[in-house]
């Protein structure tokens, strides 16, 4: 088995709909509008933030965040994840009635439980979210830079690419950037290859949250591979959310030809109807990607990662080891 590894999850988005039905079960909440036949329902992009914010309203307690981080952790783990990265989004706690350093400590001890089991290296990256706005960006960013658990590594901005733009943002991510966390933005999902010139320009990221309409502008893609920027491509999710019509015009294979550094992974994966390792069977069936590619999209992920060097040092040994 090819071991994986992962820098784009949204944890409230791993939860797989059984978990939710329960969930609603035990607040007596009804979901038959966006979960039928245990499928998520939703039609298009705003459908599907609304059902993804109606989902994580189920997430209430300390211990119902701390089974989804051990629930999902554990699931990828059998699957031959050995690190993964998830974006957390105290808003989504706060809406739910939780405090952020409450929420973040319960996925710490979900983060935990998984590593106890199964030995997956897990770290958390906190993200504003533009459709909740500027303010409450700052806030996620002070939240991150102030909360002190070892776990959190990073910031991103993630939500409605249509909301907002990336000046609104320089704030809060120069707040994350002193605080010493890695620094993510999601662009060129919805948003075209100014997105992406803007995040760069603005921002300055190491990563870049999709990032496949770069491929829309020579140039760009020319300043991404020479700039070693990543590339955290989620392709299930951008099938199913129609940036693109299907896998053959993906840029995925394009992108990796022009030396960008790509990785795979799931965003939010029962939503689009996939899994870490669905991904990599994408790779491998869709882009043509052999065991040894996509091992070398496994080291990406993990030279890229936002964790300190001695885990990472033992991250690619374990993945030298298996070769
Ligand atoms: N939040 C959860 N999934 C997202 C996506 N694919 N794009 C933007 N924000 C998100
Ligand atoms: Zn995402």
């Amino acid at each position: 088995m090819v071991l994986k590894a992962e820098l784009h999850c949204h944890i409230e988005g791993a939860a797989a709909p059984e978990l939710v039905e329960a969930q609603a079960r035990k607040y007596g909440k009804d979901v038959s509008h966006f979960i039928k036949d245990g499928s998520f329902v939703w039609h298009d992009f705003t459908s599907f933030l609304k059902a993804y914010d109606e989902a994580a309203d189920l997430f209430r307690t300390e211990e119902d965040y701390a089974r989804l981080a051990e629930h999902y952790l554990t699931s990828i783990a059998r699957d031959g994840a050995i690190y993964s990265e998830v974006f957390t989004s105290p808003d989504h706690a706060e809406a739910a009635g939780l405090s952020p350093q409450a929420y973040t400590d319960a996925l710490g001890e979900g983060m935990a439980r998984a590593k106890a089991k199964t030995g997956i290296e897990c770290r958390m990256i906190v993200t504003g979210v533009r459709h909740v706005g500027v303010e409450s960006i700052e806030k996620a960013a002070r939240f991150a830079a102030r909360s002190g658990h070892p776990l959190v590594t990073g910031f991103g901005v993630a939500g409605d690419e249509r909301m907002g733009t990336m000046d609104d943002y320089v704030r809060a991510f120069e707040i994350a950037r002193e605080a010493g966390l890695g620094i993510t933005v999601h662009a060129g999902e919805f948003g075209g290859p100014q997105s992406i010139r803007d995040a760069l320009d603005h921002i300055r990221p190491a990563r870049i949250g999709h990032g496949v309409r770069a491929i829309e502008d020579a140039e760009l893609v020319k300043r991404i591979a020479d700039t070693g920027i990543v590339l955290e491509v989620c392709p299930a999710s951008n099938i199913e959310l129609k940036v693109y019509p299907s896998f053959a015009e993906h840029p995925f294979v394009k992108l990796r030809a022009a030396g960008c550094k790509v990785t795979l992974n799931s965003d939010d994966p029962p939503y689009f109807w996939t899994s870490l390792k669905r991904e990599y069977e994408i790779g491998r069936d869709e882009f043509g990607l052999s065991d040894k590619d996509l091992t070398a999209l496994t080291r990406t992920a993990i030279e890229a990662a936002f964790c300190d060097r001695r885990t990472k040092q033992a991250l690619l040994a374990k993945v030298d080891a298996k070769r």
